[in-house]
């Protein structure tokens, strides 16, 4: 390649998880520190980072059509620089290197805190690749939080040591490792003087967090979770995405504890079918998910519970999926996820016996997501009538109106003289699908 003027405009253009929108926006920050703003609306950019997701579907054909857009009719010169991040850079970074001449750059998600040094080197025409793994190394390297949304992220934890025969998360995230205890009460802390009222805490299996506080002792999630509803200006905490197998009496009791914590599970369950979750090489069982549920519920009776499912696992018959619906109409989910099964490449279950057709993939999961959305509009209409207080994250559609989230993780909108960041109280009027449409009471002190 040749050497190349630095860009002067970024655009980050982030895939999949939360995680994801995470690392997003700490490359944002980090460009952002080295004097590139982000590219304006409608406008190309110099500098494209696209932060991929490998989870689901064909991720890496993806990342090809949408290189072939941003150099398409393009010479060299007039082409962005492409940066791929995320996990198709970590699993695929030198396929991606070699079939692509147009990216300068592939970085995995546990050495993005390089960039930087490889836009020094991409601006001399130096492709580079860098796939290594020192997650913690990342976070002491990334720069100062000092812009953020009323909603934000943190991420506490990354890499999963589960390995559900399913998923490719061990093998691009690697091992399961905890952020420091006191590096996160510092960025909460960073977070709320920027502006964070909320914070989401991110991890692929956020419940195995492990620490230790600043008195030397060890500490859980549930730990962690207390000592942040500590800082002040912060009102609410809430955390994804957890496995059944990590939750323990300590965290089960902060939700009815700590008033911060918002009343909201997303807890993943896969499958109903016992046989199936065996296959998966899930440590619980349809019986003891609902057992731990219901723990949960005696603990914090307004829990909305939300979920993730995969239809289609190899091998499952009829029968077994019907035991998936029955879950779902056990368990009466406020939202929740749903996904046809995707064969991931080195995933022991790519080669297994008895892939579904994905006809009969389709069926199922056009089944389990109308029974899905009948229970989320069943329960934004339980929650009709109640008055509850809601962060205005952005202005809704037409003039005067706004949306923000109940603590339930509703989207709710409402007209009214107020602005992003403000906690309100707000009366729920009439449930949708998706929504509800409310009736702005008072403001409350953050
Ligand atoms: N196919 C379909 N869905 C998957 N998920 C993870 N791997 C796969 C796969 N190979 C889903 C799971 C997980 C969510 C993040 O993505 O439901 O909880
Ligand atoms: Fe993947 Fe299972 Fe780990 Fe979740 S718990 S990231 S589904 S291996």
């Amino acid at each position: 390649m040749k050497p190349t003027n630095s860009p002067k405009t970024y655009r980050v253009k982030s895939f999949g998880c939360q995680m994801n929108v995470y690392d997003g926006e700490r490359m944002a920050e980090m460009l952002g520190e080295r004097g590139i703003v982000p590219a304006p609306e409608g406008e190309d950019a110099d500098l494209v980072v696209l932060n991929t997701c490998h989870i689901r579907e064909k991720a890496a054909e993806k990342v090809y059509s949408d290189i072939g857009r941003l150099t398409k009719g393009k010479t060299q010169d007039k082409a962005p620089m492409i940066a791929v991040a995320g996990c198709v850079a970590q699993a695929e970074g030198e396929e991606i290197m070699a079939r692509a001449p147009a990216v300068s750059m592939v970085v995995g998600p546990q050495a993005y805190h390089r960039l930087p040094e490889m836009l020094d080197r991409a601006v001399q025409g130096e492709r580079a690749t860098d796939t290594d793994m020192p997650a913690i190394a990342k976070f002491a390297a990334l720069p100062e939080r000092k812009r953020t949304n009323p909603a934000s992220f943190l991420t506490v934890q990354e890499g999963c040591d589960k390995f559900c025969t399913y998923c490719v998360v061990p093998y691009t995230r690697g091992a399961e490792i905890s952020r420091p205890y006191g590096d996160l009460v510092t960025e909460a802390r960073k977070l709320v003087d920027a502006g964070a009222k909320e914070i989401t805490l991110l991890g692929q299996n956020v419940s195995a967090w492990s620490g230790e506080d600043d008195k030397g002792h060890a500490v859980g999630l549930a730990g962690l979770i207390r000592d942040l509803a500590k800082v002040d200006g912060l009102a609410r905490i809430r955390y994804t995405t957890s496995h059944p197998a990590d939750m323990d009496d300590d965290l089960i009791a902060a939700h009815g504890e700590i008033d911060k914590l918002m009343p909201f599970l997303h807890l993943p369950v896969q499958a109903g079918s016992d046989r199936v979750l065996k296959a998966m090489n899930r440590s619980h069982t349809a019986e003891s998910y609902l057992r731990l549920l219901e723990r949960f519920r005696a603990a914090r009776q307004d829990l909305a519970l939300s979920g993730d499912f995969i239809v289609g696992f190899p091998g499952e018959t009829d029968a077994e999926f019907e035991e998936t619906l029955k879950l779902v109409d056990a368990v009466g989910y406020a939202q929740a996820f749903s996904f046809k099964y995707s064969p991931r490449p080195g995933t022991p279950a790519a080669s297994m016996e008895g892939q579904v057709a994905k006809e009969v993939m389709d069926e199922r999961l056009q089944r389990l997501q109308a029974a899905l959305n009948r229970d989320q509009w069943a329960f934004n209409r339980a929650t009709e009538g109640r008055t509850c207080e809601v962060l205005v994250e952005r202005k809704g559609k037409h003039p005067g109106q706004w949306l923000g989230k109940t603590p339930w993780l509703q989207s709710a909108w409402f007209e009214g003289d107020v602005g992003i960041g403000d906690l309100v109280q707000v009366e729920l009027v009439e449930a949708g699908p998706n929504s509800l449409a409310g009736r702005l009471r008072e403001r409350v002190a953050a």
